[in-house]
């Protein structure tokens, strides 16, 4: 297939391009290079320069003639959704919106889409089930629903197919050290518990840990970037138009602040320093994934169910690459 993938110098749409390209298929990526990296794309790729936001170029590379898309491309940063719920409105929402167009005028019917399991927001039990209700609790989640229900309208409108991944926590690096995480300002957890192993940070600041979990602190799944990688792989290899689905994408193994901190130092061998901060606003104390129904349907497992397994491949980019990508 031709597939054309948003996003894809960031770091799930990187490793998907290396995948996608493993199992044959032919890649246009198509970024603005706001928070990705030119390094981190494939050199088998095709490489456009471009915001989505501009829709005659968007629908101009499309025409070339694609099967499918990925759309990867989209604000991330869920505390800086809160503060400029606009900005997320515009890019995810009000930009996902050109994406679409441009689809239905230059007739690709067929989309993989990166959701989150902040659609979930605070569930009513875990681990979660695609069933459970879609309430998110900030701007971020609500951005990525919005596209779900954009989907599901257009599938019935004009035959658009579309894979919802409901990502949980995205981790690790390419099991070759190739290319890995690299977000400016950091602000996921395994990064930013490394740069501490890397001496670059003083100590990791644990947000909460009178949570009613094991041991107080947060937990959430962390399911390996090349598993994620696979996931799309298989969706869009499925998908045909019209069809909807949604899927969470995880390990289906909940993960505390503490485990990760403890994995970390045994993976790293440095003893890494903790702080103890308050409870941050809208953090739910536990969020895990029940991956059954994407297992069922496109016979996904993940191969990355060991912690420490995973945060090795992390670990071990980040010392091959102990300033990130150069660009
Ligand atoms: N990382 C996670 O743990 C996680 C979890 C759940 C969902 N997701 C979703 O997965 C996707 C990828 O996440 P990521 O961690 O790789 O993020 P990322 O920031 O590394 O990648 C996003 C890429 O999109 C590009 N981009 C952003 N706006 C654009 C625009 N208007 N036009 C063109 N390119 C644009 C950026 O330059 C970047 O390369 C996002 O949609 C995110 O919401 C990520």
């Amino acid at each position: 297939m031709r597939i054309f993938v948003t996003g894809g110098a960031g770091y799930v749409g990187s490793h998907c391009v290396r995948d996608l390209i493993k199992a044959g298929h032919e890649v246009t990526v198509f970024d603005n290079l706001s928070n990705g990296h030119r390094a981190a794309v494939d050199p088998r790729a095709a490489f456009v320069r471009g915001d989505l936001a501009d829709g005659e170029l968007v629908s101009r590379t499309l025409r070339s003639g694609f099967d499918a898309v990925m759309h990867f491309a989209a604000s991330i940063n869920v505390g800086e959704s809160v503060e400029q719920p606009l900005l997320y409105y515009r890019n995810n929402v009000a930009n996902g919106l050109i994406l679409l167009e441009s689809m239905r005028d230059t007739g690709v019917r067929k989309i993989v889409f990166s959701s989150t399991c902040a659609i979930y927001g605070v569930p009513p039990a875990q681990p979660i089930v695609e069933t459970m209700p879609a309430d998110p609790i900030n701007a971020y989640g609500r951005t990525k629903l919005a596209i779900e229900w954009m989907l599901r309208d257009c599938a019935a409108a004009w035959g658009l197919g579309s894979v919802s991944l409901r990502y949980f926590n995205a981790a690790g690096a390419s099991s070759d050290a190739a290319i890995g995480e690299d977000h400016r300002p950091e602000f996921h957890l395994i990064p930013l518990v490394l740069q501490v192993a890397q001496g670059r940070r003083a100590a990791i600041k644990v947000f909460g840990t009178d949570y009613e979990t094991h041991d107080g602190s947060c937990v959430r799944d962390y399911v390996h970037v090349e598993d994620l990688a696979a996931a799309h792989t298989r969706a869009v290899e499925w998908l045909r138009p019209a069809q909807i689905a949604a899927f969470n994408v995880g390990t289906g193994r909940g993960r505390s602040v503490l485990e990760v901190i403890a994995a970390a130092r045994t993976v790293t061998g440095h003893v890494i320093p903790t702080e103890t901060g308050p409870r941050r606003a809208g953090d739910p104390p536990e969020l895990y994934a029940n991956p059954d129904r994407l297992m069922a349907a496109l016979g996904w497992t993940p191969r990355f169910v060991n912690l420490e397994d995973t945060i090795r491949t992390a670990w071990d980019w980040m010392r091959r690459m102990p300033d990130g990508y150069r660009d």
